[in-house]
């Protein structure tokens, strides 16, 4: 299981990567803006610094030109940006050409498993269904996650199954029973992923222990 961190935020992933686990960071507009990063070539030049793996990186574009153009640009920051491109017709069009020239894709805002077909069939590198988003309207998130591991595995498509949109551990538990391939989660939900409380009782416990022994 790859662990991405979700979020745009540098000391965020400064501290993340520095546990040593981190794998990649997943942006998006909605992200970006967040942070109020204007200068979005030197933040993504930032941010592949501080992580050698996959970073995404999504286009605004909705047109196939648009796409192409801000996509290509964006490839040029850094041998590890992915181009995050929405799951929409225009998007496709485009998974396909980036797919023929060597770019990497992330296709972003599926939510539902024929859409993760046709993404794998233009040959998107990573799928991202947002099963947060899913669970939000009453309906089971991590149901299409299955789904898309069997199908994928049916047909052995090769695009990874990036779980987005994760709201708590559980989620991040359940993908990997699932075998999906990365979670991306926010910096506190990798915090969750750390905490237990019988190990901060535990080790209260041993110092104190090994102190009243000096
Ligand atoms: C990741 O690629 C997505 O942009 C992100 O996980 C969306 O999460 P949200 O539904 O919490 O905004």
């Amino acid at each position: 299981m790859k662990i991405f961190i979700d979020t745009a935020n540098l000391n965020e992933i400064r501290e993340a990567a520095s546990y040593g686990i981190l794998d990649g960071v997943t942006t998006n507009p909605s992200l970006m803006a967040k942070e109020g990063h204007k200068d979005i070539r030197k933040t993504y030049e930032e941010i592949c610094k501080i992580v050698p793996g996959s970073v995404s990186a999504e286009v605004i574009a909705t047109d196939y030109e648009g796409i192409i153009k801000e996509g290509r640009e964006l490839s040029q920051i850094a041998p590890n940006i992915v181009v995050k491109v929405p799951l929409i017709r225009e998007g496709l069009k485009a998974v396909r050409t980036f797919s023929d020239e060597g770019i990497k894709t992330n296709v972003t805002l599926c939510f539902s498993p024929s859409q993760a077909v046709l993404a794998a069939k233009a040959g998107a590198t990573i799928i991202s269904p947002f099963i947060g988003r899913l669970d939000d309207i009453s309906q089971p998130g991590m149901m299409l996650i299955e789904q898309i591991v069997q199908i994928y595995s049916n047909y052995g498509y090769s695009t990874e199954i990036l779980v987005a949109s994760i709201r708590h551990p559980m989620h991040f538990v359940e993908s990997c029973l699932l075998g999906a391939d990365i979670c991306t989660m926010p910096f506190k939900v990798i915090q969750q992923l750390v905490n237990h409380p019988l190990t901060d009782i535990g080790l209260e416990k041993f110092i104190s222990d090994w102190k009243k022994n000096q």
